[in-house]
């Protein structure tokens, strides 16, 4: 008998809703199970491993349960995933994937580029870690076949820009991205509302449709994710 219920959640593929200590958390499907990515929670049901997604760690968690409607990331999916990092959310869109799935991870800083690798990839065969720039998609346009969407989160002024040179090298029409921002790193003085809608204005003026805006307070301060497709 499982100590915690586990949950398909009814609207995402691949993503779980896990009870435990009176609450509901999200969480997914461990990929590799025994191995533990960011001190995350494991939920051990039967054969299977759930790690705890933490909206706190991860913008991603954080906009599924502030409302985005939708994530172009699914079963088999392949993802160009911008801004790895260190792989805590990379962790998790592996699992969501899964082993037919891809994620292209870029991460052009050197010491989360090796915990990347050593803590995420060593493990999960359908990660591609690329040490690279995202500001010259051209380097690493051979490494990347096709994608199925493209999610950013690289934390920098010219972010909307780098993501357009990326969806014109990369997205395919009808597929989409999602794109985190976060309004300190473009502008501190800003009203962070004028910034999220002057980085959607960059991608449309780009040619790509915004779908939807979600504030993802209060898990991140001035954060917004962004849902649009080509
Ligand atoms: C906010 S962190 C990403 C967190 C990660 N997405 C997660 O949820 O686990 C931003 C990352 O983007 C990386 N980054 C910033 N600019 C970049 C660029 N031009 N090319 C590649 N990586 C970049 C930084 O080194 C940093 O690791």
């Amino acid at each position: 008998m499982p100590r915690n219920g586990v949950h398909p959640h009814k609207e995402f593929e691949g993503i779980y809703l896990i009870e435990g200590e009176g609450e509901e958390r999200l969480g997914t499907r461990s990929l590799a199970p025994g191995e533990n990515v960011y001190g995350e929670e494991i939920v051990k049901v039967g054969d299977e491993e759930y790690r705890i997604w933490d909206p706190f760690r991860s913008k991603l968690a954080a906009a599924i349960l502030k409302g985005l409607h939708k994530i172009p990331i699914k079963e088999k999916s392949k993802v160009l995933y911008l801004g790895a990092a260190s792989g805590t959310t990379v962790s998790h869109v592996s699992d969501i994937v899964g082993r037919e799935g891809r994620v292209y991870c870029v991460e052009f800083a050197q010491r989360s580029f090796r915990d990347l690798v050593n803590n995420v990839s060593k493990n999960r065969i359908n990660t591609v870690p690329i040490f690279e720039d995202a500001r010259f998609p051209s380097r690493y346009r051979t490494l990347v076949s096709e994608v199925d969407s493209v999610y950013c989160d690289i934390a920098q002024p010219d972010q909307a820009r780098i993501l357009a040179e990326n969806l014109d090298t990369f997205l395919d029409p009808g597929n989409e991205f999602l794109m985190a921002i976060k309004a300190r790193s473009i502008d501190v003085t800003k009203d962070p509302n004028a910034i999220f809608r002057q980085e959607a204005d960059i991608l449309k003026k780009r040619g790509y449709a915004i779908e939807e805006m979600v504030r993802l307070h209060p898990f991140e301060k001035d954060h917004c994710m962004v849902r649009g497709g080509k």
